[in-house]
């Protein structure tokens, strides 16, 4: 249960774990009150992903995917990384807003059997769900796809939401095996590689953690907090709950204004939602988390099984009906500033292609774009091409503010915005804090290390 378990230090802590949200969770040394330091190291492994195969993987302290890492508004966050990979790599901070040469972009690779203190001071108002992968420059697909990602969770001390809550986190993962249970990457110059060019490296395999088809049990009445996140490189997940309605209460950056009742979920690739699930079945019964058919394809790389669902996972009824005070939903989950538009002195514009953004691809040696800090501008982001490319800014959270130029009206702050095919999004943004050389990407992994990705330099 959600903020119960602190870290132990007990000696059975090499049997026992600590878990939170059902995940094992970063131990933090420090036992100084608002630090949480903890030590991560990525490597290379033989574990376990499906079951009674052994697998060559990439994984952050033996794990796939990596420790949970839990902190809160106002902690200040030091991560001893090491990297025991063949390889460089980085830890970006997937929305976390920091400085410059803690974001783990392209421009700051750890060597192999280097290692690098990353520090950060968790700012008010950012409490969410977040995740840590490598952005090494041209490998992100790959070592995200052999297994290294993770999730964070940064919490409010006034969390408008009752503690006593179940909470889980999903983390929605993908992966493709070949005959021997290897991880497979299509074979250059093959047809597949062309495919995966295009359409980014989908699997058949679909984990929710470090599970297939995992189940999570509920009491019939009771009301439970999930947090969602999309960590695979190319996968847009579709979610619902068969004959459950969800209540959407938060995004990338954290909760929304006000709920909102949805059946179903779009969640694009690196993007969060945070949901209240209410246990209407019967005791006893089952249903099952799905991911519903959702085309985001160019019609000629659309693979023949895109308008079949794939099952996540299933929850399950216990027997008995809960004995939990009936949950009541705060009418305001919180009030998030408004970034207003008056205050706009510049409007960029990104057009997206297939592997470029305004024709360009990825060059380290460029600045893109040249902001002042603390700047509020609008980006334009106008997708030219048939399938969906979900865009994100490292750095600042935005807030959308129109799509194809429809307001609109729920104001939340996200990272990444997925902009389908032909379709457009205006966002607007403040860069407060941090200047520096800040990546923006569309966030199909494949696509940013084809180069679709460019730096915003603010200063
Ligand atoms: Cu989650 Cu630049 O990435
Ligand atoms: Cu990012
Ligand atoms: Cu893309």
């Amino acid at each position: 249960m959600a903020g119960e378990m602190g870290p132990s230090h007990s000696d059975s802590e090499a049997v026992t774990e600590d878990t939170i949200a059902g995940h094992p969770v970063l131990e933090n040394i420090s036992s100084e009150p608002g630090i949480v330091e903890v030590e991560l190291t990525a490597s290379k492994e033989r574990i376990s992903l499906v079951p009674g195969i052994e697998t060559d993987v990439y994984a952050y302290n033996g794990r796939v995917p990596g420790p949970l890492l839990e902190a809160s508004e106002g902690d200040s966050v030091i991560i001893h990384f090491k990297n025991n990979l063949p390889e460089k790599t980085t830890v970006h901070w997937h929305g976390i807003h920091l400085p410059f040469v803690m974001d783990g972009s392209p421009f700051h690779p750890v060597e192999p059997g280097e290692t690098f203190t990353y520090t950060f001071r968790i700012h008010e108002g950012t409490a969410g769900t977040y995740w840590y992968h490598p952005h090494p420059h041209h490998h992100t697909a790959w070592q995200v796809g052999m297994g290294l990602y993770g999730g964070i969770i940064i919490r409010d001390p006034d969390d408008p939401l009752p503690d006593t809550l179940t909470e889980h986190l999903l983390i929605l993962s993908d992966n493709r095996f070949d005959e021997d249970g290897e991880i497979e990457f299509a074979e250059p110059g093959s047809r597949q590689e062309r495919v995966d060019d295009m359409n980014g490296r989908e699997g058949d395999v679909l984990f929710v953690n470090d599970g297939i088809m995992p189940e999570l049990s509920i009491q019939s009445g009771e009301t439970q907090r999930w947090r969602i996140v999309n960590a695979s490189g190319a996968r847009i997940y579709r979610l619902a709950l068969d004959g459950h309605t969800f209540t959407h209460i938060g995004s990338d950056g954290g909760l929304f204004e006000r709920p909102k009742e949805v059946d179903e979920i779009i969640l694009s690739n690196g993007e969060r939602a945070e949901l209240l699930v209410h246990g209407t079945g019967d005791p006893g019964s089952e249903i099952t988390l799905q991911d519903l058919p959702y085309d985001r394809y160019m019609p000629m790389f659309r693979p023949s099984n895109w308008d079949e669902k794939n099952d996540l996972l299933t929850l399950r009824y216990t027997d008995e009906s809960s004995v939990q005070e009936p949950f009541e939903m705060p009418e305001s989950l919180r009030k998030i500033p408004e970034l207003n538009v008056d205050d706009v002195t510049e409007t960029r514009v990104m057009r997206m292609s297939n592997g470029k953004i305004n024709s360009k691809t990825m060059d380290m040696n460029r600045v893109d774009e040249t902001a002042e800090l603390g700047a509020t501008e609008i980006w334009d982001i106008r997708n030219l091409v048939g399938m969906d490319h979900p865009f994100h800014l490292h750095g600042f959270q935005f807030q959308v503010i129109d799509r194809n130029g429809e307001p609109v009206s729920q104001r939340k702050w996200e990272d990444t915005v997925n902009v389908p095919g032909f379709e457009s999004a205006r966002f607007i943004v403040r860069y407060d804090n941090y200047p520096g050389k800040w990546m923006f990407h569309c966030h199909i992994l494949d696509h940013e290390d084809q180069g679709m990705m460019g730096v915003l330099e603010v200063k």
